[in-house]
């Protein structure tokens, strides 16, 4: 009797016990899949080019930007004139934009425009590292072209138009060769350095040097403007590549920018309407080569992802997608600035294809 009572009652605890092992499993799998699909179908971190069809937003923005645009460029003399007597009676670039030992002589306070509080007093040691002479031998160029580093200069052609410029400058120490030069040319009269590329791409210039001397050889003879005073922690690393050059006698020559140069160009582009906590060094190239070139041309300056024509997108410079620190820069607002300078016939703005421009 008991014998006949077990073996059902066997049965239905083996049917349970499947049962419940079938369904731990089937929740384990779907559990599984749901853990595994979004993954597998999250967009790569890089987007690829958008095609103009999937970048409907951001053409909306463009095209408000290029409405403003005025292609039909020419040069207005009188707005020209009227903007660099603005910037000279504020700034005096031409005379103050670097530091020299006429304009900066032994005892003088330079005060870092970057904080306020600090300040460091000239010695003898100090002021023999400062140029001698005038940088920009005292005379104004006909053509100047300042190169920034937007990826819009990627595949532009720019490289011709650029190197016919009396005088060029470029920012950030920009690689130029490897298939570069076609877009964005080789010509370069002053390339400005910012400490940090010291830091991180040389060590700081705290162990061997060469690399770096050599890294410069692409840049000719061309002047290398640091920003020494700006921040503490910059006249160091600056100084060290002062030195640096001088000891392997390169034919680049090293010169400092002045604090109270880019002190007076802030206040100059607040007053103008921009609120940035520090300008890109794009901006401060382009004041001052408004001071010292007759006809100025900027390439590469394009603060958006979108390329204006194409509608791929874009990287943050032409040779990297490094990202501008929004925090300090506000280059959209600086952009509006030079693109109102551009529309009044101030400077010309280039946006896209050289060879295009050309025809
Ligand atoms: O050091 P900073 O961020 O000022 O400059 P950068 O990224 O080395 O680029 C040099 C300059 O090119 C900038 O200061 C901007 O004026 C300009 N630029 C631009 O207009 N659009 C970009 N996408 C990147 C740079």
């Amino acid at each position: 009797m008991r014998g006949q009572l077990l073996k059902p009652l066997l049965t239905l605890m083996i049917t349970v016990l499947l049962f419940v092992s079938f369904l731990t499993s089937f929740i384990w799998y779907t559990q599984e899949n749901n853990n595994v699909q979004p993954k597998r179908s999250s967009p790569p971190k890089k987007s690829a080019p958008q095609s103009s069809a999937s970048c409907k937003d951001c053409r909306e923005t463009i095209n408000k930007v290029l409405e403003l645009y005025s292609k039909a460029w020419t040069k207005e003399e009188t707005s020209f004139q009227k903007f660099r007597l603005q910037l000279n009676t504020k700034c005096h670039g031409f005379e103050k934009a670097t530091i020299t030992q006429k304009n900066t002589p032994v005892g003088t306070k330079l005060v870092y425009d970057g904080e306020r509080k600090r300040a460091l007093q000239v010695n003898p040691e100090l002021f023999s590292t400062f140029y001698k002479g005038h940088p920009f031998s005292n005379k104004t160029w006909h053509t100047c072209a300042v190169v920034g580093n937007g990826g819009i200069l990627a595949n532009s052609s720019c490289g011709k138009m650029i190197d016919s410029a009396d005088f060029v400058i470029r920012c950030n120490l920009p690689p130029l060769s490897n298939g570069y030069e076609e877009h964005v040319g080789i010509k370069t009269d002053l390339v400005t350095a910012n400490p940090s590329i010291l830091l991180e791409k040389f060590g700081a210039l705290m162990g061997r040097r060469r690399r770096f001397v050599e890294s410069l050889r692409s840049y000719g003879h061309s002047l290398l403007l640091l920003p020494a005073f700006s921040f503490g922690r910059n006249t160091p690393v600056s100084l060290r590549a002062f030195y640096t050059l001088e000891d392997f006698e390169s034919p680049i020559r090293p010169i400092f920018f002045n604090p109270g140069y880019l002190q007076s160009l802030a206040l100059f582009w607040r007053s103008q309407g921009l609120r940035a906590v520090r300008l890109s060094t794009g901006i401060i190239m382009t004041s001052l080569a408004l001071e010292l070139c007759d006809n100025v041309q900027l390439y590469g300056f394009w603060p958006f992802d979108v390329h204006p024509h194409s509608f791929q997108t874009l990287t943050n410079h032409y040779y990297d997608d490094r990202k501008t620190k929004t925090k300090f820069h506000a280059m959209p607002d600086e952009f509006n600035h030079l693109l109102r300078l551009h529309n009044l016939g101030v400077l010309k703005l280039h946006l896209g294809d050289c060879k295009a421009e050309g025809k």
